[in-house]
């Protein structure tokens, strides 16, 4: 399938248990693999991105047994298990898969190299090269190391202090992995204000970290704090969720429920914001399961009006900008987004292709450095042929649109959703009520 056309429904209703977070299935396979004994992993994502770290880990030595599809038993190997990969370790799409492997490898006593498809290739590392370098790691890549492939010579590497200065979940967690291996603690401090699923697990099983709303120290583990395995249940992936939130939020006649989500306050700034948009929104049964605090999400048809998405928000709901992107123009008057210049780095340039895309759908759109400005109106949406340029979170904005948009809707490279949300266009086609 390379194209999928779509028009508007008459009504949205369901429940739907969106599928396991991908950064908490990621870190689920990475940290496990390092720790010491066996541990049962529940509704993973069987999405691309997850499945390359899988991969990843499979190839350096670890046994990763998948009874279901939603299931992994990974039997883990200890920190100093992993043995040298004999080819090249493709991360394919996953940004998280190759720079959590960075700071992992880099203190390994062996080479490696990783690699990624042509989206990944175009991403810039030297984020994490410079301040693994800094630990003494030993990385080259194409561009002195910002682009991959990464080769990695293991070495031995020191702790210390750095000061993060993007707010990048990705870059804390290559740190704090790296540092596993370091010869003293390592202090992070700056922009730590990122989602925190690696703190949460590393410090659940049982490694030696501080946390202070400035700081965070890892303590290189001694026999007494190794990492031990961790079972878990993966919570329901809140960037995952915010596609049916938003589409409930803009659809006239909808009430969608995601049961189980989870509501890590490094994840919910897309919660806020629809709440600030003025969206009805219901959060129910809070509870925690294991470190991480779910709930269940009910959205109905709002009236929403215009906003600014700026600041210290901006890490908390950075995946869900795509779709927030057509929230707004669904509102009524302006919504501003700026501080938001990371949207640049990921699977595509998503200002300038959401901005695209808006454009096509008949909105007015100003993409600026660091964001956008977008004019909403309840009702402006015209049906177009708008392209998934192979990103995921993309393609799922588009559809968002198209239940809300006049006329057809057209998605080229609708299969790029297999990445974070396989069964998204199934899901679609359930909730829709044509009466
Ligand atoms: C992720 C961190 C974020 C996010 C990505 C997943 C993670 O990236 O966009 O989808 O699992 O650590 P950055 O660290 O680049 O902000």
């Amino acid at each position: 399938m390379t194209e999928i056309t779509l028009t508007a429904p008459k009504r949205l209703r369901g429940v739907i248990h969106v599928p396991g977070d991908k950064s908490i299935s990621h870190r689920s396979v990475l940290l496990n693999a390092i720790a010491t004994g066996s541990a049962h992993i529940t509704n993973f994502l069987p999405g691309a991105d997850c499945l390359s770290s899988v991969a990843c880990v499979r190839s350096l030595g670890v046994t990763v047994e998948q009874p279901t599809e939603r299931e992994l038993i990974i039997h883990g190997v200890g920190l100093d298990g992993l043995r040298e990969a004999t080819d090249v370790l493709d991360c394919g799409n996953s940004g998280t898969t190759l720079r959590l492997l960075a700071g992992l490898l880099s203190g390994q006593p062996f080479f490696s190299v990783l690699n990624g498809d042509a989206s990944l290739r175009s991403r810039p590392q030297r984020r994490i090269v410079g301040p693994l370098r800094a630990m003494g790691a030993q990385i080259d890549g194409r561009a002195d190391g910002d682009r991959a492939p990464l080769a990695i010579r293991g070495s031995t590497l020191r702790g210390g202090q750095y000061e993060l200065t993007i707010a990048s979940a990705q870059v804390k967690s290559a740190l704090l992995l790296a540092a596993l291996h370091a010869d003293g603690p390592l202090t992070l401090s700056g922009r730590i204000d990122s989602r925190d699923h690696t703190e949460r697990m590393l410090a659940a099983m049982g490694v030696e970290l501080t946390v202070t709303p400035d700081r965070i120290t890892l303590h290189p583990p001694t026999a007494a704090t190794t990492p031990v395995a961790l079972s878990l249940r993966v919570p329901g992936d809140p960037s995952s969720a915010a596609f049916w939130w938003v589409a409930a939020a803009i659809h006239p006649d909808a009430e969608l429920v995601t049961p189980g989500v989870c509501l890590n306050p490094t994840r919910t700034g897309a919660l806020d914001v629809l709440c600030a948009m003025g969206a009805e929104i219901e959060i129910m049964n809070e509870r925690l399961e294991g470190s991480e605090l779910i709930g269940d999400v009910v959205v109905r048809s709002s009236a929403l009006r215009g906003t600014t998405i700026a600041g210290a928000l901006i890490p908390r709901l950075i995946d869900e900008i795509p779709v927030l992107a057509v929230a707004a123009a669904c509102a009524d008057g302006e919504t501003v987004i700026r501080d938001a210049q990371e949207l640049r780095a990921k699977e595509t340039d998503r200002i300038t292709t959401v901005a695209a895309g808006l454009s096509a759908l008949g909105v007015t759109v100003e993409p600026t450095a660091d964001g956008m400005v977008i004019t909403g109106k309840p009702d402006q949406l015209t049906g177009a042929t708008l392209h998934s340029y192979h990103d995921h979170r993309l393609a799922m904005a588009w559809a968002v649109a198209a239940l809300v948009a006049r006329g057809e809707t057209t998605i080229v490279e609708p299969a790029a959703v297999a990445i974070s949300y396989p069964e998204f266009w199934q899901t679609l086609t359930a909730i829709q009520e044509d009466v």
